[in-house]
């Protein structure tokens, strides 16, 4: 969960480009930050627990002599966060920076004592450092030492190593978490994420796992997992990096809130056929590895075909992406007739789950990364399962893996806590209920136009609720002296119930729960009294009575309602500590308008609270470790 990058080349100072990138990188982890950058003589390493800012504080007065350098931004793993633990770490010449964990770094640990080599840090990144070194004392050749330590290491791990000995190389590994090479003219550059680099270059090659790069000059040579030289493929990105920029807002959490009504516009847009109002899903492209679902004998199964062979949905995530998979199960079962289960990634590795033969397995991540949720999608793979992924970031692991593809579409997501993310999965998982069910055969030519008339209503409408912006500026001072939050829905508004406790959880450090409603009585009253503030989430559907029902359970024994409906406002705007409209929508898209005031809510709490919005304690973007 760390954030890496390298710069080898041109004219530019490394120094520069490697800070500017890190600071892209921030959202993988802020527990200590490093750069080791050429001087002529040595790779100089500067490095300072806390986040980045730290770092350039120590580095604004230096210049190198040099254009070649390392940097890292960490999420501590193994060994606290501390100047100590801060990467990179070196080894005599050997200086190398790394993503992941060294899952067998005791016995590497064990074996370097009997070398007599004792570390100076916790870590069990500084362990491949010295292996290096001690390789390199065997054969002269920096490549093959790098190459040799290889097989040694257990565990996920993205590695970029230099040595004073070869000033002008640099060697990229990656094992598991991501890295990038980024092709510039006369230069080039490794990160762990493309945003990183995206002002230099738009041209990357995405390194698979076992795949190494040696930088050498202005030349790159990339090897496959046998260790051959191999032609890279080439991809080039069009984001500009405006997309990483915070374009005026104070926080790329607002931004990224403000930005939803777009991003949910782009997600449907690739979909949807506007003459027609219907649903057709475009370039999920099932690959050929995809296991053959149809009775026939056709060898190529088109999306619709497959989809009708389905019998059953797993979806299976983590945190937010977890909580649109269970809005998901609402949308496929009530509108696709098709029983699903939901997962936390977590969970579903390890309990020996069975997937039944015609099973559709969906992960969803924004990044793409996410570790566990990456085994799950592999364990589902082993198990027979056709899967599909929703990713936000192209090419990433998940995204590669699956066998077949959808997309948020969203562009970049910087802000820890996921929002517009959040809201175009939900957007296409309601596009991808509609394709399952017409392959089924389940809806109706005017129940698809509704929905997708609902659909395409939706930015519109986010932009409406988004004016709750001011409000929540304005009623977080008075909410940030309760002691708690019970946020609480029904039906599609239960997981969005826990998406708003999650937020507040993350951002303002209070504690939240999110609840179905029904479950009040069952224990959660017992928590309620007036230093308590109840979220009723309560769009007018089939449930809508017994969620009023619910609200006032809670009022009669003192807590504090807030009601967020589309129902009608008179019976409540008195008996409410606050009612916070909605527009009147479709139900299978009022999750998308309720989510909004809860992750304003979240955000002006937590800002109200002076706490670092895009950069939560503790927390990281993307966590590639389990
Ligand atoms: O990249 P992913 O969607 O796989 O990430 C999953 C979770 O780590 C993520 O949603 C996390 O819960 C967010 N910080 C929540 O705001």
């Amino acid at each position: 969960m760390c954030g890496i990058v390298g710069y080898l080349g041109g004219t530019k100072d490394p120094k520069e480009v490697i800070i500017n990138g890190l600071k892209k990188l921030e959202y993988r982890g802020y527990d200590s930050a490093g750069v080791a950058i050429w001087n002529g003589k040595n790779f100089q390493r500067i490095r300072a627990a806390g986040k980045l800012k730290e770092l350039e504080k120590q580095t604004t007065d230096l210049s190198f002599q040099g254009v070649v350098g390392i940097g890292h931004t960490r999420w501590a793993t193994h060994g606290a966060p501390s100047e100590r633990n801060a990467h990179p770490h070196q080894s005599g010449d050997i200086t190398l920076v790394h993503n992941g964990i060294i899952e067998n770094y005791l016995e590497i640990k064990e074996f370097l004592k009997s070398q007599e080599v004792y570390p100076s840090s916790d870590t069990d990144s500084e362990l491949v450092a010295h292996l290096i070194r001690l390789q390199l004392q065997k054969t002269p050749h920096f490549l093959q030492a790098v190459r040799e330590v290889r097989p040694l290491l257990k565990g996920a791990f993205a590695l970029l190593v230099v040595c004073d000995r070869f000033p002008d190389e640099m060697i990229a590994l990656k094992e598991g978490p991501p890295l990038v090479v980024g092709l510039g003219t006369n230069e080039n550059f490794v990160a762990s994420d493309v945003q990183a680099l995206l002002s230099h270059t738009q041209r990357f090659v995405f390194l698979e796992d076992q795949e190494m790069a040696h930088l050498k000059g202005t030349h790159i040579d990339f090897y496959n997992s046998e260790g051959q030289k191999q032609t890279p493929v080439v991809q080039t990105l069009n984001w500009s990096p405006d997309l990483v920029e915070k374009q005026g807002f104070p926080h790329f959490m607002l931004k990224e809130i403000h930005e939803q009504p777009r991003a949910v516009a782009a997600a449907i847009e690739p979909h949807i056929h506007l003459e027609t109002l219907s649903v057709k899903l475009k370039n999920v492209n099932f690959s050929h590895q995809t296991p053959r679902l149809h009775s026939t004998d056709k060898t190529d199964q088109t999306t619709e075909e497959l989809f009708h062979d389905i019998e059953r949905v797993f979806i299976v995530a983590c945190g937010t992406s977890f909580y649109a998979a269970q809005v998901a199960k609402y949308y496929i079962e009530q509108i696709a007739k098709l029983p699903v289960e939901t997962d936390i990634a977590s969970e579903f590795r390890y309990r020996h789950p069975v997937v039944p033969p015609k099973s559709l397995f969906l992960v969803i991540s924004q990044s793409g990364e996410t570790a566990d949720t990456l085994a799950a999608l592999r364990l589902a793979k082993q198990l027979g399962a056709t899967t599909m992924s929703l990713c936000n970031v192209k090419n990433s692991s998940i995204d590669r893996e699956a066998h077949g593809h959808l997309y948020m579409n969203s562009g970049p997501e910087i802000g820890v806590a996921s929002t517009k993310a959040f809201v175009s999965s939900l957007a296409v998982l309601n596009l991808f209920a509609l394709a399952l069910a017409k392959a089924k055969g389940v809806l109706s030519q005017s129940q698809e136009q509704e929905h997708v008339q609902a659909l395409l209503s939706a930015p519109s409408q986010m932009e409406v609720v988004l004016a709750y912006d001011k409000y929540f500026n304005e009623a977080a001072h008075r909410l940030k002296l309760f002691k708690g939050f019970l946020f609480m829905g029904r039906g599609v508004s239960y997981p969005i119930a826990m998406e708003g406790a999650l937020k507040l959880k993350e951002l303002a450090y209070l504690h939240a729960e999110g609840y179905a409603s029904g479950e009040m009585k069952h224990g959660p009253l017992a928590l309620i009294d007036e230093r308590i503030v109840v979220v009723m989430i309560a769009p007018q559907d089939e449930v809508y009575e017994k969620s009023i029902s619910n609200l006032e359970e809670a009022r009669a024994r003192g807590g504090k309602v807030w009601l967020l409906t589309n129902g009608e406002a008179s019976p409540f705007k008195t008996t409410t500590e606050a009612f916070l409209h909605l527009p009147k929508a479709h139900w299978a898209i009022t999750p998308l308008l309720s989510v909004v005031p809860l992750q304003l809510l979240a955000y002006h709490l937590a800002c109200a609270l002076d706490h670092d919005v895009d950069q939560p304690r503790n927390l990281a973007k993307s966590v590639t470790v389990e």
